[in-house]
């Protein structure tokens, strides 16, 4: 069989920071990629199931991350939902992006070991790429980096990492039934993240810690709805109030090596410019 002959893998999320990654690498290894996303052909939407259709439509197997956020309300039931029509259009293997520490993720979790198709999740600490990908960018740029955050240290974990253990579950069978717990190799305050950060761009970025209230209504005065507001809010409070201060050996359980560690993205992703002032 050909390569243009294989079923294609449907990668949902595949333009952001983890789904990108794993289509580069099935690409890379001569795997077809269907993207879902709003934006790609087919167009597929969480919010509206009659998009799901045709982009399971063939698909041998699919990464499942859900957005905008596992910790919204009625994720789980989307999550569960898409997974059993997946068994149902005859996918042969799940693999879901989960969150650390998050009651809904794991509700999610449940939904898919239960939907009657083999599966693999992938249970995730804070990625590292949020600092470069995503809402913690802005500030790093402007030097002045303000959260409701304090102390509590977190093993932040490398989309890399991630999208290399997805990438064989998506491929190999020996990872069906298995629950993958990744973090990065050691804890680290947002303080210490965003100093090492300041070491790899070698200029100045300072760290405060704001109270929550002062944050969220800068997050509104930037023009973010009340319900991502919210959602930023509760990752703030809850899943950083400490529970995940913990290491895991997902990664080595996962791929018989040792995780990426913070230094080594923040050299990275530093010489790629992207915290270059401008
Ligand atoms: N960030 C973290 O630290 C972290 C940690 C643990 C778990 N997670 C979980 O990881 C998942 C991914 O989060 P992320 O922050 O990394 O986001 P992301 O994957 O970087 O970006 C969101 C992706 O979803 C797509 N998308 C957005 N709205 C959509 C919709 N209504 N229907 C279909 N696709 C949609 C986007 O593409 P289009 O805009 O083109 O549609 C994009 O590909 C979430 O479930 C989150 O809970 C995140």
């Amino acid at each position: 069989m050909t390569t243009h002959q294989q079923p294609p893998v449907l990668v949902l999320g595949g333009t952001g920071k983890v789904g990108r990654r794993i289509a580069e690498r099935l690409t890379a290894r001569g795997v077809p990629v269907r993207i879902g996303a709003r934006g790609a052909t087919p167009a597929f939407d969480w919010t509206n199931p009659a998009t799901w259709g045709d982009v399971l439509n063939g698909a041998r197997a699919v990464f499942i991350s859900y957005a905008p956020d596992l910790a919204v309300p009625g994720a789980s039931q989307a999550i569960g939902a898409l997974t059993r029509q997946a068994a149902a259009q005859g996918v042969q293997r799940v693999v879901l992006l989960s969150g650390r520490g998050e009651e809904e993720a794991e509700a999610a979790e449940r939904l898919v070991q239960q939907a009657g198709i083999a599966w693999t999740i992938v249970r995730c600490s804070w990625f590292s790429q949020n600092f470069s990908e995503d809402f913690l960018l802005e500030p790093v740029l402007a030097g002045d980096v303000a959260l409701p955050v304090d102390m509590v240290s977190e093993p932040f974990v490398d989309a890399e990492d991630i999208a290399d253990v997805a990438t064989e579950a998506l491929l190999d069978k020996r990872h069906a039934g298995q629950l993958y717990e990744l973090t990065g190799p050691q804890l680290l305050t947002f303080n210490e993240a965003v100093q090492e950060i300041a070491r790899a761009a070698n200029r100045p970025i300072r760290f405060t810690t704001i109270p929550l209230g002062d944050f969220t209504a800068g997050l509104t005065a930037a023009g973010l709805t009340k319900d991502e507001v919210s959602l930023v809010g509760y990752l703030f409070t809850t899943v950083l109030d400490g529970r995940n201060s913990s290491l895991t050996d997902g990664v080595q359980q996962a791929l018989g090596r040792v995780p990426r560690d913070f230094a080594g993205y923040a050299a990275k992703t530093a010489a790629s410019g992207v915290w270059s002032t401008r």
